[in-house]
């Protein structure tokens, strides 16, 4: 079956049909879906009715797979699967109450997967394995796109500047306070350019996460988070961005060096949603 890749109507991504994914796919499948990646920034793998292990071969062939700090969201089939869901593997939903539920809150906020660690995610695999009948799309964001239309003075001032990236923000942006009593993490904060580089295309992109980023190194807390929220909101135009509506056994796969994302609310004591991640481990971000 030959390989279909058709550009979505969106300021970013493609869907690709035609493959199964997993970790013996066909080689010359894997290469023009890497090329796709590079080209589209996300790729749309309809109909992928896979298990977790396919899951974790085939993104396995992009990198080394992150294991991810939240041990409560793991999966217990294959740790490097984290569970984005409001339900338990034994299929019971979450109290709206419990850590688990506040915790994914965390992910209506914008943010590029993993930018607390020192080299953050390629990108990420996500499969709707259970999806509501309303509510819970995801939300991209072209970051070269938002980069290059950038005004004068916020370009000026992410092309010279760094950020404090902190997992422990996260957590003070869902619970209002630093949570550490309910898991045990290593330090997770880094200075990141507020642009980097891409690795492989050199196509500069700007480089922010609402969720993890504190403040921008040089600045204070207070003098930063005015011109965060300038550059988020600037960013986060509908003219930058890709809704996607999920349906069942869908993969979406990004390239975290060069977009955001973020969910819609959904009504999660009553709506079932199950979506699992593999996230593959990138380079240290550099401007050039
Ligand atoms: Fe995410």
């Amino acid at each position: 079956m030959p390989l279909e890749i058709t550009p979505l109507n969106a300021p970013l991504g493609a869907r690709v049909r035609g493959t199964r994914l997993k970790g013996d796919i066909n080689p010359n499948h894997f290469q023009i879906i890497q090329q796709a990646l590079l080209d589209h920034h996300l790729l749309l793998f309809p109909d992928q009715d896979i298990t977790e292990a396919e899951q974790v071969g085939f993104s396995g062939l992009f990198g080394k797979l992150e294991i991810h700090p939240s041990k409560e969201h793991r999966s217990s089939v294959q740790q490097e699967i984290y569970r984005v869901s409001n339900v338990n593997e034994d299929g019971q939903i979450f109290s709206v109450d419990s850590y688990k539920a506040k915790y994914l809150t965390g992910t209506r906020i914008w943010h590029t997967d993993s930018s607390f660690r020192a080299i953050p995610s390629l990108g990420s695999l996500l499969r709707a394995a259970e999806v509501p009948p309303e509510g819970g799309e995801t939300y991209f964001c072209n970051l070269h796109t938002a980069y290059e239309a950038l005004p004068r003075h916020l370009k000026a001032l992410v092309d010279t500047h760094c950020a404090v990236h902190s997992y422990d923000y996260i957590q003070t942006l869902v619970f209002g306070e630093k949570a550490h009593s309910f898991e045990q993490h290593e330090d997770l904060v880094q200075e990141h350019p507020m642009t980097r580089s891409h690795p492989v295309t050199g196509r500069t992109a700007l480089y922010v996460s609402p969720h993890t980023i504190s403040e921008i190194v040089g600045l204070s807390a207070e003098e930063s988070r005015p011109i965060l929220e300038e550059i988020y909101e600037f960013a986060t135009q509908n003219r930058f961005v890709y809704e996607h509506r999920w349906t069942q056994n869908d993969v979406i796969m990004w390239d975290n060096r060069c977009t955001m994302h973020s969910v819609g609310s959904y009504d999660s004591a009553r709506y079932r949603r199950v979506m699992l991640r593999a996230t593959v481990s990138g380079d240290s971000p550099v401007h050039r």
